[in-house]
């Protein structure tokens, strides 16, 4: 079998058996009951991978559309929103397709801003994600961004050593873990970049090795900020690690912040 397609099938099951955290989800569903008048929202997941998000939020009743890149994710996604008749879900890419119109909230969670696939430039791909969340809402609608802030990413990713994120067994009886040899960081343009590997091992015992060298930007907390005043935002509300306390203006440290902007 293609080795591409049993490590990225692989790479699916475990990051659900790893990223299979809730709180994120429940503070989202609160946000959503608390801000959006209790009513049901018509909502858009981008990046919505194996619906962690989107299908509870179908569940509390919300009428959900997810997308996602990643085919293996996605088939996760189609098999849990099995009996849900308000969920559907499709295969794109959020840097080159239409993400449709007239919702009334988008949701950029679980990292996505810092996780995006892409072969642009990528502070201008996170750019592009919430000036496609501004045209795909109607006005008033909001989007529901969560995301790793770091206020001096240097430190945290400037680090060599081996190190192994993930490792699992998939439903094919695929095993396998991450290696990473650590990441190095550009304090001014904030650009980070590493190099990890899968070791994996077939249902047949045969072993093989995908390699990977990854980089990503790092938006500072006044880009975010500028990025959503262009795209046509108001902040309306901000949380430090889901919590209802509001994000300092700078933030110093590394938080988790989640942004509830409304399309003006
Ligand atoms: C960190 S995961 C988050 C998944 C989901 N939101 C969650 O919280 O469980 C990031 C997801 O973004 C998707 N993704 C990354 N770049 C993408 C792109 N350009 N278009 C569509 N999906 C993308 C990946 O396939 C992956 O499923």
């Amino acid at each position: 079998m293609n080795r591409q397609f049993i490590a990225k099938h692989g790479y699916a099951s475990v990051y659900e058996q790893f990223e299979n955290q809730t709180y994120d989800t429940e503070f989202l569903l609160g946000v959503l009951r608390d801000e959006c008048g209790g009513k049901p929202q018509n909502i858009l997941e981008t990046a919505c991978g194996g619906g962690r998000i989107s299908v509870p939020l179908a569940e509390a009743g919300h009428n959900v559309t997810g997308f996602d890149a990643d085919e293996h994710m996605l088939m996760r996604c189609y098999k849990r929103m099995s009996g849900l008749p308000n969920i559907r879900c499709y295969q794109a890419d959020a840097v080159t397709s239409d993400w449709g119109n007239n919702f009334d909230v988008v949701v950029l969670a679980g990292n996505v801003l810092i996780n995006i696939e892409t072969d642009t430039d990528y502070a201008k791909a996170q750019e592009l994600f919430i000036r496609k969340a501004a045209e795909a809402l109607r006005q008033g609608g909001h989007l529901y961004l969560d995301f790793d802030l770091h206020a001096n990413p240097a430190p945290f990713f400037n680090s060599l050593g081996e190190s192994s994120y993930f490792n699992g067994t998939d439903d094919m009886g695929t095993s396998g873990r991450t290696v990473s040899y650590g990441s190095v960081c550009d304090p001014v343009t904030r650009i980070c970049t590493g190099a990890r590997h899968w070791e994996l091992t077939q249902n047949n015992g045969e072993s093989f090795i995908v390699s990977t060298l990854w980089h990503k930007h790092i938006p500072s907390q006044a880009q975010v900020y500028g990025w959503l005043d262009s795209a046509g935002f108001d902040l309306e509300r901000t949380y430090k690690n889901f919590t209802a306390e509001p994000l300092g203006n700078p933030e110093t440290e590394y938080v988790r912040a989640t942004i509830l902007a409304r399309k003006r």
